[in-house]
């Protein structure tokens, strides 16, 4: 009996520790230091962004810490995962253990009912009456309408001119097709208010949010709830001209004000489609604006990709009459234009990355991600590894012939899963009808000898991209 209790005393040490070590790197927190109270490592991070090293900043991490750290941004506890495997938690997580995380002046100036903000049924609803208006089907009627405020566009501000600068003209564009397209707002008065106020709430959209009357971000919010209060009114003009029998695909606020549910209700509520509207300005107009500006700078730096390009895009406009229109089927022979922009997507994503808060414990590669902290992802870190595009610094189009060949949740510029962004083909139509224009009607060479750029957070080259433009001769009327 002795012998037995003495060898139970010896023996449940060693059973308790057993069992305490396969649990404890459970319960560990992963590797890094939160580093000074409130700064963190925010200014490590933001440095890092201006001088366009955001990339190197991670990869450094990453290999002191390994596939997960911890560090703090944004006064927050926060966790940067990155790989294949980690990309897929992030995105493949249910509303129950991750929700989207922005910026306090973000969620302020966007309104809480935007997409980035719902969860679980209010997300899916949602998303589900968007994208009945951005699914191919519904767009393919829209590339015509596209075309005309392109055509408009190269009138107003390319036609007769020596020197363009490019994203300003870039965001002009985007944002011209988005008022016509999606809120059919045409030009005029209106549109020039929604653009003034529209530059205003973008100006404090990064801010920190003090509310006081000197600050940034209390003009943006001020631009907001202007912006909100002329879409209050716009809706309630939709909704007459819908009473009156207009067509409900006559733009997307005609389609969510059309979509009903089983009550026969409106399917999504005013300030659901007010704050969707002003989100899909903002997250459609500073993405492809970028996409298309870096597009034409690839095309001015690498002569055989401009002739790859122009030799496509010149076989579909001898395919046409002069001042016929694109169709749905010539965007689709545009397969090498859009292998350029996915390799631009790679190299230098309009969006870096993201963040979620945990909304319960989370276990990881053998650490715990406490509930209610950041996670961090970064496109670059599958974007640029050598493992999955080997030579990731080459601009390569040909890498995107045989899409299968990507591993899943390695090329992540449009995010993933339900999540994923809803605008990719909106996105799409406007970067070719775009490159289409320009190659076929212009030649142009960069101004700037210094091809930089730097982050804000949006990449953002030397100048704005200032180019020397020539109408070629004998290009079909606009
Ligand atoms: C090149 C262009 C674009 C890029 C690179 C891009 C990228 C992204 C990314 C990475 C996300 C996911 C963010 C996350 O998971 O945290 C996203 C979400 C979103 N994007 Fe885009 N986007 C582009 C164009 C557009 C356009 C044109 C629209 C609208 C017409 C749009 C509307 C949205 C919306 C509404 C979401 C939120 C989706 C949700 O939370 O369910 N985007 N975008």
């Amino acid at each position: 009996m002795n012998i037995l209790f003495l060898l139970s005393l010896l023996l449940f040490p060693i059973f308790y520790l057993l069992i305490w070590r396969k649990r404890l790197p459970l319960k560990r927190l992963p590797p890094g230091s939160l580093g000074m109270p409130v700064i963190g490592q925010r200014l490590g991070f933001l440095w890092a962004m201006r001088a366009n090293t955001p990339e190197k900043w991670i990869s450094d991490r990453a290999k002191k810490y390994g596939p997960i750290s911890k560090m703090s941004l944004f006064g927050k506890p926060t966790v940067l995962v990155h790989g294949q495997a980690a990309n897929k938690l992030v995105f493949t997580s249910d509303g129950s253990t991750m929700s989207h995380r922005q910026t306090e002046s973000m969620m302020r100036i966007l309104g809480d009912r935007c997409l980035l903000e719902l969860m679980g049924q209010d997300h899916t609803r949602v998303r589900k009456a968007l994208a009945s208006f951005l699914k191919p089907d519904s767009l393919k009627n829209y590339v015509g309408k596209m075309e005309e405020e392109m055509r408009l566009h190269l009138q107003m501000h390319w036609q007769g001119k020596q020197k363009v600068t490019v994203l300003p003209l870039m965001k002009t564009l985007t944002f011209n097709i988005i008022c016509s397209l999606l809120f059919g707002v045409e030009r005029g008065p209106r549109r020039d208010s929604f653009v003034r106020y529209f530059q205003q709430m973008m100006g404090g959209m990064w801010s920190i949010p003090v509310n006081l009357p000197f600050t940034r971000f209390n003009r943006s919010l001020k631009a907001s709830a202007e912006v909100q209060r002329m879409w209050k009114q716009l809706i309630n003009e939709k909704r007459i001209e819908l009473e009156n029998g207009a067509s409900s695909h006559q733009d997307l606020i005609t389609c969510l004000l059309s979509i009903h549910g089983e009550d026969d209700q409106e399917s999504m509520s005013e300030d659901e489609i007010i704050h969707n509207l002003i989100l899909i300005m903002v997250a459609g107009h500073d993405t492809s604006s970028i996409l298309i500006t870096f597009i034409i700078r690839i095309l001015a730096n690498d002569p055989s990709i401009r002739a790859a390009v122009l030799t496509e895009q010149e076989e579909i406009k001898r395919s046409k009459s002069s001042g016929e229109l694109l169709t749905w089927e010539d965007l689709a022979k545009m397969k090498y234009t859009w292998r350029v922009a996915m390799e631009t997507l790679r190299m230098i994503p309009p969006v870096f990355g993201g963040f979620r808060k945990t909304l319960e414990d989370i276990d990881y590669e053998g650490y715990r991600i406490p509930k209610g902290w950041q996670i961090f992802w970064a496109t670059c870190m599958t974007h640029l590894d050598d493992n999955i595009f080997p030579e990731p610094s080459k601009f390569d189009p040909a890498r995107f012939e045989n899409p299968a060949s990507i591993p899943p949740y390695c090329y992540i510029p449009f995010g993933g899963g339900p999540r994923i962004c809803p605008g990719y083909e909106f996105a799409k139509i406007e970067t070719l009808v775009t490159i289409h224009y320009l190659v076929t009607q212009f030649t142009w060479r960069l101004c700037c000898n210094d091809n930089s750029y730097r982050r804000d957070p949006t990449p953002v080259p030397n100048q704005g991209l200032p180019i020397q433009i020539v109408s070629k001769e004998g290009s079909a009327a606009i």
